[in-house]
């Protein structure tokens, strides 16, 4: 099985863990798009009829309600249930990088939000240790180039996020930068996390630290489970 094929494998088995009755918290990128799609068919099949979800990009919202999967917007939930997302590397210890697809501001408030997370991920994105994913970091477009240049100056090897067509820079939901750090490996995340997140402008890193309670893991042996 290729790529595609063990994203699709992870995202058919993760829809069974979704119950009528649960506010569930949809992540973005390829894989949730093949959750998203398979709840879609539940959902028509009736096997499923009664849910509410919540999503973390515009992309998966338009997707889900394409689909007939109703969606509410997160402050107009008390809860959420269970939020599924997707991820770009996941370390031994379960600690991981995402913003891969632009969206870790929104998927970081989500999965705080979530009294369990779990992440589908083909079996590339495990990893011994995280940072050969670029770790992007979301940043405030006033005075980003000052804060460019200080990471630079810290040898974490920034690069600017571009758009689609390469045009222009990336800009993310809240209209602000992604600058992805190339850092090859992160020795101590906790450590790393403390001292991006206090710097001025820096309004969220791709670090998800002991955010998740299961992975999902597509193998060319089928699906395993993992528990943090
Ligand atoms: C979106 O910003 C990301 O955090 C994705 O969840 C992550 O990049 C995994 O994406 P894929 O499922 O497309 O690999």
């Amino acid at each position: 099985m290729n790529q595609d094929e063990l994203k699709q494998q992870v995202g058919q088995e993760a829809v069974n863990y979704i119950h009528d009755d649960m506010i569930v918290g949809l992540g973005t990128g390829t894989t949730v798009h093949c959750l998203v799609d398979a709840l879609g068919k539940k959902m028509q099949a009736g096997e499923i009829t009664d849910i509410t979800c919540v999503t973390t990009s515009n992309r998966t919202t338009r997707q889900a309600e394409s689909l007939g999967i109703p969606v509410k917007a997160i402050d107009d939930v008390d809860h959420i249930d269970l939020t599924i997302d997707g991820a770009d590397e996941v370390s031994a210890d379960f600690q991981g990088i995402k913003g891969g697809g632009g969206a870790l501001l929104w998927e970081k408030i989500v999965s705080y939000a979530s009294n369990r997370v779990m992440w589908i991920v083909d079996e590339s994105k495990m990893v011994d240790n995280l940072g050969k994913f670029p770790l992007p970091v979301e940043v405030t477009p006033y005075g980003s180039h000052h804060l460019f240049r200080r990471l630079a100056r810290k040898g974490y090897r920034p690069t600017w996020r571009m758009n689609a067509d390469n045009s222009d820079l990336f800009r993310t939901h809240q209209r602000n930068f992604i600058i992805d750090l190339h850092l090859e490996q992160i020795i101590d995340p906790f450590k790393l996390h403390k001292e991006l997140i206090d710097l001025a402008g820096l309004i969220e890193d791709g670090l998800f630290l002991d955010q998740v309670n299961d992975v999902l893991v597509g193998t060319q042996d089928g699906p395993k489970l993992l528990h943090a």
